[in-house]
Protein backbone atom coordinates (compact mmCIF):
# COMPACT_ATOMS: atom_id res chain seq x y z
CA UNK A 1 0.00 0.00 0.00
CA UNK A 2 1.56 3.30 -0.68
CA UNK A 3 -0.68 5.10 2.46
CA UNK A 4 -0.73 4.21 5.44
CA UNK A 5 -3.59 5.49 7.90
CA UNK A 6 -2.99 6.14 11.54
CA UNK A 7 -4.74 6.21 14.62
CA UNK A 8 -3.36 8.98 17.18
CA UNK A 9 -5.53 8.64 20.05
CA UNK A 10 -3.29 4.86 20.03
CA UNK A 11 0.10 6.83 20.88
CA UNK A 12 0.20 8.41 24.73
CA UNK A 13 2.02 11.40 24.99
CA UNK A 14 5.89 10.64 25.18
CA UNK A 15 6.02 7.73 22.88
CA UNK A 16 7.22 6.79 19.64
CA UNK A 17 5.16 4.04 17.81
CA UNK A 18 6.94 2.69 14.68
CA UNK A 19 4.60 1.31 11.53
CA UNK A 20 5.47 -0.49 8.33
CA UNK A 21 5.31 1.74 5.37
CA UNK A 22 6.58 0.99 1.85
CA UNK A 23 8.63 -1.56 3.07
CA UNK A 24 10.45 0.71 5.65
CA UNK A 25 9.88 1.83 9.48
CA UNK A 26 7.94 4.49 9.75
CA UNK A 27 7.99 6.56 13.10
CA UNK A 28 5.20 8.55 14.45
CA UNK A 29 6.00 10.53 17.89
CA UNK A 30 3.63 12.06 20.42
CA UNK A 31 5.84 14.78 21.82
CA UNK A 32 5.41 16.19 25.40
CA UNK A 33 5.51 20.16 25.72
CA UNK A 34 9.19 19.78 27.18
CA UNK A 35 10.22 18.16 23.89
CA UNK A 36 8.28 20.42 21.92
CA UNK A 37 10.01 23.69 24.12
CA UNK A 38 13.70 21.84 23.45
CA UNK A 39 13.08 21.29 19.61
CA UNK A 40 11.81 24.72 19.00
CA UNK A 41 14.67 26.54 20.84
CA UNK A 42 17.80 24.84 19.51
CA UNK A 43 19.86 26.94 17.53
CA UNK A 44 19.87 25.79 13.49
CA UNK A 45 23.80 27.44 13.40
CA UNK A 46 24.74 24.27 15.56
CA UNK A 47 23.00 21.62 13.21
CA UNK A 48 25.12 19.63 10.79
CA UNK A 49 21.81 19.35 8.89
CA UNK A 50 20.55 23.11 9.69
CA UNK A 51 16.31 22.50 9.69
CA UNK A 52 14.21 24.62 12.21
CA UNK A 53 11.97 22.19 14.02
CA UNK A 54 8.73 24.33 12.64
CA UNK A 55 9.98 23.32 9.37
CA UNK A 56 9.76 19.11 9.90
CA UNK A 57 6.52 18.79 11.50
CA UNK A 58 2.71 20.04 10.89
CA UNK A 59 1.72 20.10 14.48
CA UNK A 60 4.43 20.28 17.06
CA UNK A 61 3.09 17.85 18.54
CA UNK A 62 3.60 14.88 16.42
CA UNK A 63 7.06 14.27 14.54
CA UNK A 64 6.36 11.40 11.82
CA UNK A 65 9.86 10.15 10.30
CA UNK A 66 11.42 7.72 8.63
CA UNK A 67 12.92 4.69 10.95
CA UNK A 68 16.26 5.25 8.88
CA UNK A 69 19.06 5.42 9.93
CA UNK A 70 20.44 8.32 7.43
CA UNK A 71 24.01 6.63 7.61
CA UNK A 72 24.24 3.16 6.32
CA UNK A 73 19.74 2.60 6.71
CA UNK A 74 20.05 1.07 10.53
CA UNK A 75 16.78 1.44 12.47
CA UNK A 76 16.92 3.38 15.27
CA UNK A 77 15.87 3.18 18.75
CA UNK A 78 13.59 5.40 19.88
CA UNK A 79 13.73 7.28 23.22
CA UNK A 80 17.27 7.07 23.30
CA UNK A 81 20.73 8.63 22.98
CA UNK A 82 22.05 11.83 24.17
CA UNK A 83 19.26 14.50 23.04
CA UNK A 84 16.46 12.08 23.62
CA UNK A 85 15.34 11.84 20.42
CA UNK A 86 16.82 8.51 18.87
CA UNK A 87 19.70 6.63 18.87
CA UNK A 88 21.49 3.67 16.04
CA UNK A 89 23.39 1.48 17.67
CA UNK A 90 24.44 0.52 14.45
CA UNK A 91 27.48 3.50 14.72
CA UNK A 92 26.50 5.85 17.07
CA UNK A 93 24.17 8.26 15.74
CA UNK A 94 22.06 10.51 18.16
CA UNK A 95 18.88 11.90 17.11
CA UNK A 96 16.95 14.63 18.75
CA UNK A 97 13.53 14.39 19.38
CA UNK A 98 13.01 16.27 16.08
CA UNK A 99 14.94 13.81 14.09
CA UNK A 100 17.61 15.93 13.69
CA UNK A 101 21.34 13.98 13.32
CA UNK A 102 22.80 15.81 16.86
CA UNK A 103 26.28 13.81 16.79
CA UNK A 104 27.63 10.45 14.79
CA UNK A 105 28.27 9.86 11.54
CA UNK A 106 24.76 10.02 10.18
CA UNK A 107 25.03 13.24 7.95
CA UNK A 108 21.10 14.11 7.55
CA UNK A 109 18.15 14.05 9.57
CA UNK A 110 15.89 11.46 9.51
CA UNK A 111 13.39 12.06 6.08
CA UNK A 112 10.05 13.39 6.82
CA UNK A 113 7.42 12.17 4.38
CA UNK A 114 4.84 13.31 2.75
CA UNK A 115 1.78 13.79 5.22
CA UNK A 116 -2.01 15.44 6.36
CA UNK A 117 -4.00 14.72 8.79
CA UNK A 118 -7.75 14.95 7.39
CA UNK A 119 -9.14 14.71 10.99
CA UNK A 120 -8.01 15.71 14.68
CA UNK A 121 -7.38 11.98 15.15
CA UNK A 122 -5.66 11.10 11.77
CA UNK A 123 -2.43 11.02 10.05
CA UNK A 124 -2.57 9.81 6.07
CA UNK A 125 1.28 9.14 5.18
CA UNK A 126 2.05 9.26 1.55
FE1 LIG B 1 23.13 4.39 11.89
FE2 LIG B 1 25.57 3.82 10.97
S1 LIG B 1 23.66 3.07 10.27
S2 LIG B 1 25.03 5.06 12.65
Amino acid sequence: LSKIEIKLSEIPEGKNMTFKWRGKPLFVRHRTEKEIATEEAVNIGELRDPQHDKDRVINPRWVIVLGVCTHLGCVPISNAGEFGGYYCPCHGSHYDASGRIRKGPAPLNLEVPYYEFPDDDTVIVG
